[in-house]
């Protein structure tokens, strides 16, 4: 299974990704993508010996970053592609292109706080969950059916760092966990309904609790 990361930033989901993954031998990373040639998940990429490529989004005119999107796909011919914090919207022709095949990790409790700075507007409005959501990527932003979520209390004394550091150590279980459900073929999408093991998954997706160390899985079938 050939895999494309896109990042454009610090790449601790795909450290995550590469970490839990490297013991997978029927699954490789084809080719990590930036946006930012300053990018440090770069640096992880090439120590990992993945090739990489920048396809500069600033500055940048939208078509020329649409055919420089699709060719680079194109060429790996991926299985699943795997966005970690990639801050470019992808252009409708190839979230449409590979509706089945692309996924994205967001920082809260979709469908609830799509866009930036979740942590704020969680804290703002004395939510008592938070938590992180994987879902495939439609043309919408951070939108798209629900595969799974990872869900952790809020306290009363959390702060935003505080709490987008729990949210990060979730997400470098949950996308990791999502990608091999998809390497070990145990998920499919079919007419906007997700099915995992052959079951049809609800809408809200596969639950995971968090609470202090506990991981509480909720069945949701
Ligand atoms: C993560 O919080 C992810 O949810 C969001 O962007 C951030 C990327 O962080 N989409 P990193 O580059 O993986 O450290």
């Amino acid at each position: 299974m050939n895999i494309v990361v896109l990042i454009s930033g610090y790449g601790s989901n795909l450290q995550a990704i590469i970490d839990v993954l490297s013991f997978h031998t029927s699954m490789k990373i084809a080719a990590v993508i930036s946006d930012n040639p300053e990018a440090y998940g770069l640096k992880r990429a090439s120590q990992a010996n993945i090739k990489t490529e920048i396809i500069p989004g600033k500055n940048f005119c939208k078509q020329d970053f649409e055919l420089q999107l699709t060719q680079a796909l194109e060429k790996y011919r991926p299985d699943l592609i795997v966005l970690a914090g990639f801050m470019q919207i992808i252009p409708p022709s190839i979230t449409k292109a590979y509706a089945t095949k692309m996924i994205n990790i967001h920082p809260s409790l979709l469908p609830k706080y799509p866009g930036l700075k979740t942590h704020e507007r969680v804290l703002d409005n004395k939510e008592r969950q938070h938590g992180c959501t994987v879902h495939f990527v439609d043309e919408h932003i951070d939108h798209g059916p629900i595969i799974a979520k990872a869900v952790l209390e809020v306290y009363d004394d959390d702060d935003c760092l505080a709490l987008s550091k729990r949210v990060q150590t979730l997400e470098h279980y949950l996308y990791p966990k999502v990608i091999t459900w998809f390497v070990d073929q145990r998920i499919e999408l079919e007419k906007g309904v997700i099915f995992l093991d052959g079951k049809p998954l609800s809408p809200e997706g596969k639950t995971f609790f968090f609470a202090q160390e506990d991981i509480i899985d909720a069945e949701l079938f």
